[in-house]
């Protein structure tokens, strides 16, 4: 998440995420809600697509009809309008209603499903989608949570769907400090065994120092 944040901004993510501990997922809403509609003070928004999603859309074939998509932790909803604006069938959640409610609020005609819900605790009504794109969310979340986001994750990818993750990735399996905080190989390898094959992997190095993020395409 949050490349190239200002200071404050950085203070600010670190004391509202102290409680992650306890309560990994509470501290999103109430950093939304001190925004009070200020993007600025929201460390990851971009209010565009996410450029190594809008280089990945941009390599697929035009002759694939678009399909169903789902967005995993939508923030303030640029990727979901994004897809879909290429004329994909688009869902997209977030555990925090500020930021769902913004969404709508920014998107006033959208024909985005926005909806709030918690990937943590998910309701089985949730319906697998053929192309699913997690984007910076599992970094956000605690190392105790992680095989369990993505055991979620992968239950919504359709058979034969694609699901595409953008995230950091960290050298060795000590624990990082963040957040956000980096994705290890073996926390990626839940993937795996949850059925989802890695099919491309693309690496970045954005910064100074450089940070590693990676984009990993599966199949179902
Ligand atoms: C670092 S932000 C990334 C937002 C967006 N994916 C992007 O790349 O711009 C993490 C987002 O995930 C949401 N989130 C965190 N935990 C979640 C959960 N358990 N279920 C759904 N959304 C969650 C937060 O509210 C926040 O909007």
């Amino acid at each position: 998440m949050f490349e190239q944040q200002p200071e404050t901004l950085r203070q600010t993510v670190q004391q509202l995420s102290a409680t992650a501990s306890t309560d990994p997922t509470g501290w999103f809403d109430v950093l939304y809600q001190k925004a009070q509609g200020d993007t600025a003070q929201v460390p990851w928004a971009k209010l565009a697509p996410h450029p190594y999603l809008q280089d990945w859309l941009s390599q697929q074939s035009q002759l694939q009809a678009p399909t169903s998509a789902l967005v995993i932790g939508c923030g303030l909803g640029d990727d979901a309008e994004r897809l879909q604006e290429l004329g994909y069938g688009v869902r997209a959640f977030d555990v925090s209603p500020t930021a769902i409610a913004w969404c709508q609020k920014r998107f006033p005609q959208s024909d985005v499903h926005y909806a709030v819900a918690d990937l943590l605790n998910l309701e089985s009504n949730w319906e697998p989608a053929e192309f699913v794109f997690e984007c910076r969310n599992i970094q956000a979340l605690p190392l105790e949570v992680r095989s369990q986001a993505i055991q979620s994750i992968s239950r919504l990818v359709a058979p034969q769907g694609t699901l595409l993750v953008v995230t950091r990735l960290r050298e060795d399996e000590a624990a990082p400090e963040g957040p956000p905080w980096p994705l290890s190989e073996s926390e990626l390898a839940e993937f795996a065994k949850q059925g989802l094959k890695e099919v491309n992997r693309a690496q970045f190095l954005e910064g100074d120092p450089a940070i590693t993020q990676v984009r990993i395409e599966y199949r179902r």
